[in-house]
């Protein structure tokens, strides 16, 4: 994944120290200052057996072995952020993972969220989560969905999986068990940031959790594949946003520069304008004083004149 701008942006509400959950290879940047520690649900070795895909790719060396769903290991209102970049798509308890991760942040703690969106990843073909289904899911557990999960993951999106196309993985009802089996971390959720937004008013509904809405980031299809948010922690009413970004303060200073280009140019026309005025000035000056000793400098004189006072200004 690039880094992207709108990532950038997002990340300077990043402050203090806190957790990203599910880093992997693929660690958010964040603003220097700035202390993350990360959790995963499997040890580096063992993300490497889950992932082969990603060979000897670097991964973020792991802090805390830790569920999403179960972030036991970090006391409540302890952490300044939770990153959780392309993480709440796998959880298969989503309203569980979002209650316990507003458990560990402090009031005011941001919660930044990336989730891909369906319309250009390999979830193209699956129809959104209904909010229901997750409510459902966080009333009476996963066991009963699981296996419907993990049917259609197969059936649906391995299919448009470019490395496992590559690879030539076979479809079928015994890849179901084999990928179930190894609790293979699929997407079990599929939103757009509409349907999102369902799931965090269910969470507050249903959860008690308290978020509200910070920043939004729309996906842009091309540039990119994913849409971010950007909440805080049990706070009514917008927070102060962060200071500008090294790319805000750019889009600024060009701004500022062209408005100046701007007053330079308006500064020069009213200068050429009040040398014509003061020329034409001293022309009917002279012209004055010949037409007082010459008749027919007077009919001359009030001709020019007229002629001066008709002219627009360039
Ligand atoms: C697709 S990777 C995302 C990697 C990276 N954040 C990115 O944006 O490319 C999902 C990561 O979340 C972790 N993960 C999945 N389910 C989890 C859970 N329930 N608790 C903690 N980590 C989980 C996986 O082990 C993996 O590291």
């Amino acid at each position: 994944m690039k880094i992207t701008e709108k990532r950038h942006r997002a990340a300077r509400w990043l402050t203090g120290a806190g957790i990203e959950i599910g880093a992997l290879h693929n660690p958010l940047p964040v603003p220097a200052q700035v202390s993350v520690r990360y959790v995963d649900r499997l040890s580096v070795d063992e993300l490497r057996r889950h992932y082969p895909e990603l060979g000897d790719e670097p991964m973020v060396p792991i802090d805390l072995i830790g569920d999403a769903e179960n972030l036991s290991v970090l006391a409540d209102d302890t952490q300044d952020f939770v990153i959780a970049n392309h993480l709440l798509e796998h959880l298969e308890n989503p309203l569980r993972g979002l209650q316990e991760m507003v458990r560990v942040l402090r009031p005011g703690g941001i919660l930044y969220v990336a989730l891909p969106d369906p319309r250009v990843t390999f979830d193209r073909s699956r129809d959104q989560t209904p909010t229901d289904h997750v409510i459902a899911e966080y009333r009476h557990g996963t066991e009963a969905t699981r296996e419907a999960h993990y049917a259609e993951w197969v059936e649906r999106a391995e299919p448009l999986v470019e490395w496992m196309v590559a690879a030539g993985v076979a479809i079928g009802p015994q890849r179901v068990t084999e990928q179930m089996a190894r609790s293979y971390s699929i997407h079990f959720h599929v939103w757009r940031p509409e349907t999102f937004l369902e799931v965090i008013a269910a969470a507050r509904e249903e959860a008690g959790v308290s978020l509200e809405l910070q920043e939004f980031s729309a996906c842009r299809p091309g540039e990119d594949d994913e849409y971010i948010f950007i909440f805080a922690k049990g706070r009514n009413g917008l927070l102060v946003p962060p200071p500008p970004g090294p790319d805000q303060v750019a889009t600024l200073s060009e701004q500022l520069r062209r408005q100046e280009t701007d007053a330079a140019a308006t500064i020069a026309a009213l200068e050429r304008e009040l040398e014509r005025v003061s020329r034409d000035t001293a022309i009917l000056r002279s012209l004055r004083r010949v037409a007082g000793r010459v008749p027919f400098g007077m009919v001359l004189a009030r001709w020019v004149s007229r002629s001066l006072l008709r002219r627009q200004p360039t």
